[in-house]
């Protein structure tokens, strides 16, 4: 099928013959033949992500469609690719290639395609057989992503459940799905009790030791970081040599551990204060997930002679990706996690301390290929209180507006009895539909509407799609396409570590606010997307003004391609059409109003703001913002998103009149959830619409109207 473009040279190909995984490749491809479903699992690091989709592909498989592989981290997707290609001696992008969003490095050619199982799941939504496909691999199952989650889900209904020999495809799917060693007697009963093929592995004992340098009070980055570069030092000059895996949560974080390391590192005298003398050097190096590729590679590369190599990570190197040669792990005991958060009814990325099996992965990836050594920073104390046995899954603990919409678009009505492998709490289910009612995606009856049918188009969340509709119904589009583009990459803003460059950055910053014209955050996202992209030299422009330049480049690409979504969407005959005569700025405030009304504060005492989706919840605006320190001249604002420290803050900040949102806060109040928990449950008759209807208009009129109440 494809033809080789200009081989890349190969790697060393006895590595890979030499994993547990080599070893079983016969029987692997034996029982993906035999099974509609098959689980398999190992230790990480025995082949799995990188070898089984080569082993189905030499078998022949795709001749009947392409193998899919889906990663729950776009990281992982993009290196493991690269690293197969090159196994496989292709160039990237033709037999295997990549697609994460907004980046999809694929062709016609491929036939081994690592993804996002968000992409996966998009994908379902325009081929619900996904006949493109003749093997789908669900890898990294033990992690537990909203994504992989669903995907689970709905390959079992279709797999177990085909409907009539209408699903349009010649030969069956099949569907593997890989994880660490972890709940696979659960995943196998879910699937109908496939098989689970585990793959013999050998590990080698790790010392564990907790180093007592954080209590149970001690949750303030500063302090782990700080104890974490004192452990790896320490490390570094008392232990023999071998390589070290350092877990903290983030990027700025571990950006600030890897220039405290290499200050510390500077100043070290191989002479006299190291026990190893083989080791004469340390090699810092980064890992996260918006980090460039060809960075991320090098942490793979094994370090010169003599030179010990430390990574300084987030939880990716936990499982999704295994870096040879590590004997020693230091672990911070946190991670940067998404929850929904009750009291401001949002969904917060914050960190917390892990699990204990999170910490016991952790610790094994010493293991691998000799005996090694874990340091915990924190105390035995911290372990026995502050850490959960296990990890939620993300599915019980997110905002499920996307992905109920996404069922709900393709076919599921009842939302509630889907097959969860686990279930969500039901008021989380009720939350999503609330939302998606509020944004009128779904109608009273729990189904899709048109504008709903449109917003599952865009891979954005459900707010920021609402607005950028609107804005398209107006004809508006250029003013909101870039705002939506600037909010989905990493933050622009470069925040320098130095106080003299911090201040000129500040100082810089500030300009930029002031030539937006207007005092909007939103406006000044737009504002900079247009001056860098009409600037001769975008590059040198952001290093002039502290604006990070990469995230300023795939903002440029994401928007070019939400407008696509857009052209296509627009082309459809009831496009919605509207009319607006008012100032620009009125414009494009309003827009932003319809999307984020549920996001709504208005001014309380003192410089504090209280949200209006009857929460009430006491915010402020957070420093970053135009907007902070002139909260004394603000009324009514929205929001688009919420950071949790010490206080709550708003950030993305827009001013706006109450009139704008006036005819949108009831709809926040109007549908209760005894209401929306039957409506998931089954189809409503017209009578009982009709009755919601009419009780709704009588505690409308008792209760007078919101303005009142405010
Ligand atoms: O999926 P699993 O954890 O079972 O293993 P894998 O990711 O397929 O890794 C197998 C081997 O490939 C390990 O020794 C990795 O170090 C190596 N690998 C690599 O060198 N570069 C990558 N980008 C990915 C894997
Ligand atoms: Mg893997």
């Amino acid at each position: 099928m494809a033809k080789r473009d200009k081989p890349c040279p190969t790697v060393d190909s006895w590595d890979s013959k030499t994993l547990p995984i080599s070893h079983h490749r016969k029987e692997l491809v034996q029982a993906v033949k035999a099974n509609p479903f098959l689980v398999v699992t190992g230790e990480t690091g025995s082949g799995k992500t990188t070898q089984l989709p080569q082993y189905i592909h030499k078998a022949g498989f795709w001749k009947d469609g392409m193998i899919g592989v889906t990663q729950p981290r776009r990281v992982a997707a993009i290196t493991v690719a690269h690293r197969v290609s090159q196994e496989m001696g292709c160039s990237l992008g033709r037999e295997v290639g990549y697609q994460v969003r907004f980046d999809d490095c694929s062709s016609q050619d491929t036939a081994i395609k690592y993804m996002t199982d968000g992409c996966l799941l998009r994908e379902i939504l325009a081929d619900p057989s996904l006949t493109k496909y003749s093997v789908v691999i669900l890898d990294e199952a033990h992690e537990r992503s909203l994504n992989t989650d669903i995907l689970l889900g709905l390959l079992k209904r279709r797999v177990l459940q085909p409907r009539g020999g209408s699903s349009g495809r010649s030969t069956p799917l099949k569907v593997v799905v890989m994880s660490a060693t972890l709940e696979t007697d659960k995943l196998s009963a879910f699937l109908g009790d496939c098989p689970v093929f585990t793959i013999p592995g050998r590990t080698f004992p790790v010392v564990e030791r907790f180093c007592g340098l954080i209590g149970p009070k001690d949750t303030d980055s500063t302090v782990y970081v700080k104890e974490a570069v004192k452990v790896t030092l320490d490390l570094h000059t008392s232990e023999p040599a071998g390589d070290i895996l350092v877990f903290l949560t983030g990027q700025s974080e571990i950006e600030k551990a890897c220039d405290m390391l290499y200050e510390k590192a500077e100043a070290i005298d191989y002479r006299y204060d190291v026990q190893d003398h083989s080791v004469d050097g340390l090699l810092i190096l980064p890992l996260y997930g918006s980090m460039p590729t060809e960075q991320q590679r090098q942490i793979f590369q094994p370090p010169p002679k003599g030179v010990r190599k430390c990574v300084v990570a987030t939880n990716i190197a936990a499982t999704s990706l295994t870096i040879d040669g590590i004997r020693y792990i230091v672990d911070s005991g946190f991670v940067k996690q998404l929850n929904h958060n009750s009291r401001v009814g949002l969904d917060i990325l914050e960190v917390v301390p892990i699990s204990k099996s999170e910490a016991q992965q952790r610790a094994g990836r010493a293991g691998r290929t000799s005996a090694g050594k874990c340091f915990r920073i924190y105390s035995k104390e911290f372990w026995e209180k502050c850490m959960p046995e296990y990890t939620v899954p993300e599915i019980q603990r997110t905002s499920l507006t996307a992905v109920i919409l996404t069922l709900k678009c393709l076919g599921v009505h009842d939302v509630i009895r889907f097959p969860y492998l686990d279930r969500p709490e039901e008021r989380f289910i009720l939350a999503a539909l609330k939302q998606l009612y509020q944004c009128d995606a779904i109608d009273r009856r729990g189904h899709v509407t048109k504008l709903g049918q449109l917003m599952v188009e865009f891979p954005l969340p459900p707010g920021l799609t609402r607005a950028l509709l609107k804005a398209a119904s107006l004809g508006c589009e250029d003013l909101l396409l870039p705002v939506a583009a600037m909010l989905s990459v990493e933050n622009i803003f470069i925040r320098p570590g130095q106080q003299e460059k911090q201040q000129d950055a500040e100082r810089k910053h500030r300009q930029l606010i002031a030539e937006a014209g207007s005092c909007n955050d939103f406006t000044v996202l737009l504002s900079i997307f247009e001056k860098c992209r009409a600037s001769d030299t975008p590059s040198a422009w952001c290093r002039d003004h502290w604006i990070h330049w990469r995230a300023l480049k795939s903002a440029f690409s994401v928007e070019t391609q939400l407008r696509e979504i857009l052209l296509r969407l627009k082309q459809q005959r009831d496009f919605p059409v509207e009319k607006f005569d008012g100032s620009r700025s009125e414009l494009f405030r309003r827009c932003l109003c319809a999307g984020y009304f549920a996001n709504v504060a208005r001014r309380s005492v003192g410089r504090t703001f209280c949200t209006m989706d009857g929460h009430g919840s006491v915010v402020h605006i957070h420093p970053s913002s135009a907007l902070f320190d002139q909260e004394a001249q603000l009324d009514w604002i929205i929001f688009h998103d919420v950071l949790v420290t010490s206080r709550v803050y708003v950030r993305t900040v827009c001013p706006i009149r109450y009139e704008w949102v006036k005819d949108l806060l009831p709809k926040l109040h109007e549908v209760d959830v005894y209401e929306l928990s039957s409506v998931a449950r089954e189809e409503v008759t017209d009578e009982e619409v009709a009755k919601w209807e009419a009780k709704e208009a009588a505690k409308r009129q008792a209760e007078g109207s919101v303005e009142d109440a405010l």
